[in-house]
């Protein structure tokens, strides 16, 4: 199995940079394909956490070819800073192990300004974004007016295309949302230095990928964010701007998707949110603040704390389809263990009716109760388990239950952040 794509299947932060850190192991190739300095990926090694955000999770592995894709959103100067604050802490990067495609987009200043001007312009109505410039970005793609990472590369082409963009983005500042307009000199200057340092990690990664692939080489595709919040299958208009699962990983690395051989999804033993939204297993009170405070669940990119809630079977199994998923990850299993007892959203009640199916508008899951199963807890401490027949009787049963309602076996369960805090179930991807 050459091929696999690694996604998440809730609303992001599922330990997504945990399990490819680790999956990455037996990989070649670890690429990135959407999103953009939105991601936090969490990787901890001994006392040491890093957080990564543009560079894909296998750079801590030396030997290993990380692949930032077309698709993603790349703030360069967030790029240029994670890569020295790794080097910093004795981790190489360089051309040799990091490469960045030509054709993906890049976030000015602009786009961040403008992502905080568009929230505040929404109200109440604001998405909750991580404003990093992602929307607008991404935005510009599609009108075509944004600026690719080639194009930094090149002075006439940049100064050109910049200078038309930040006509009308300053139009738009200035007049619209009466911000302060930003100087094309000094953001020209600023890009074309950027792009000088980025010059040596610049190619065309949808090749090296492809060439890849046919030389049989084991590719690890890593998602950003989770399928409820990509921007066609989600939550709309709470959600993030690409494609977040497999489906992203088509056009944002420029590889065939009938050559994508296994696809496994990621969802924590529970459920969080960050932003705006519906979240409909939402808990209230001291139960999600208990979760909170156990799971540390602050985001990893803005440090806002997550709104936590209960493993909601009817979006996994959603997500699960969406994305062809062989296999589920489960996480943070071991932030269960306080709890005598478990909910798991099994159904939703809408206008007096019991469904089962994940519903298409978010207008729907606003007015929807959740209908729960309650498990029974463990209440004891699991972090040390390494073997699932040594997990407690009722952890194995709320794992195997929970298989049984999303009709998809879990193949990895992760009971603390650390790199060796995992049960194997038999995911042996490239083997
Ligand atoms: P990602 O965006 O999907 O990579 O997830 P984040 O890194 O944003 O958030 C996941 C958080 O949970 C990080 O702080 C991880 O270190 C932590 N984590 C990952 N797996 C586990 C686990 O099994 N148990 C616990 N307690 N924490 C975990
Ligand atoms: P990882 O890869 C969790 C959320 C934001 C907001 C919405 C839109 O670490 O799982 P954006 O800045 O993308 O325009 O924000 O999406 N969001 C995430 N939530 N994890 C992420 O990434 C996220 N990236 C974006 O909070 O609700
Ligand atoms: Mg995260």
């Amino acid at each position: 199995m050459p091929t696999l794509s690694v996604f998440g299947a809730q609303w992001g932060d599922e330990g997504k940079g945990k399990i490819i850190d680790r999956l990455a192991v037996d990989a070649d190739l670890v690429v990135r394909y959407q999103g953009g300095p939105n991601a936090g990926h969490t990787v901890v090694v001994g006392d040491v956490t890093y957080v990564l955000h543009l560079i894909p999770s296998g750079i801590l592995h030396p030997e290993k070819l990380n692949v930032v894709g077309n698709g993603v959103a790349v703030d360069p100067s967030v790029m240029l800073e994670e890569i020295d604050g790794l080097v910093e802490r004795g981790v190489a990067v360089g051309p040799e192990n990091l490469v960045l495609s030509s054709r993906a987009h890049v976030i000015f200043t602009h786009h961040r300004q403008l992502d905080g001007l568009s929230e505040l312009w929404r109200g109440e109505g604001r998405i909750g974004t991580t404003g990093r410039g992602i929307g607008p970005c991404y935005s510009d793609k599609t009108a075509r007016t944004g600026l690719r990472v080639g194009d930094l590369l090149d002075a006439d082409t940049c100064r050109s295309r910049l200078t038309a963009a930040l006509a009308e983005k300053n139009a738009l500042i200035t007049r619209v949302h009466g911000g302060e307009g930003i100087d094309p000199v000094v953001e020209i200057e600023s890009a074309l230095a950027i792009g000088e340092r980025l010059r040596p990690y610049v190619s065309d990664t949808g090749a090296i990928v492809r060439q890849a692939a046919q030389d049989g080489r084991k590719i690890l595709f890593e998602g950003a964010q989770g399928a409820m919040l990509d921007i066609d299958h989600g939550t709309y208009p709470y959600v993030t701007s690409s494609n977040t699962g497999v489906a992203g990983i088509g056009s944002g690395v420029g590889f065939p998707p009938s050559r994508i051989d296994l696809s496994i999804g990621i969802a924590k033993a529970y459920c969080t949110r960050v932003g705006e939204g519906p979240f409909p297993s939402e808990a209230e009170g001291e139960v999600a603040e208990r979760i909170r405070e156990i799971g540390h669940e602050f985001g990893s990119t803005t440090g806002r704390p997550r709104r936590c809630g209960w493993f909601d079977a009817l979006a996994i199994r959603y997500a699960l389809e969406l994305n062809g998923a062989d296999g589920l990850v489960i996480t943070n299993l071991d932030v269960l263990s306080h709890l005598d007892e478990i909910p798991v959203a099994t159904a939703y009640i809408m206008g007096g009716e019991r469904v089962t199916t994940y519903p298409a508008g978010a207008a729907d899951l606003v007015s929807l109760q959740p209908e729960y199963t309650v498990r029974p807890g463990w209440g004891t401490d699991i972090t040390g388990v390494r073997h699932f027949d040594d997990l407690p009787e009722a952890a194995q049963d709320y794992v195997r239950w929970i298989e049984e309602e999303i009709r998809c076996p879990i193949k990895m369960i992760s009971i603390g952040p650390e790199r060796d805090q995992v049960i194997e179930r038999g995911l042996k991807p490239f083997a």
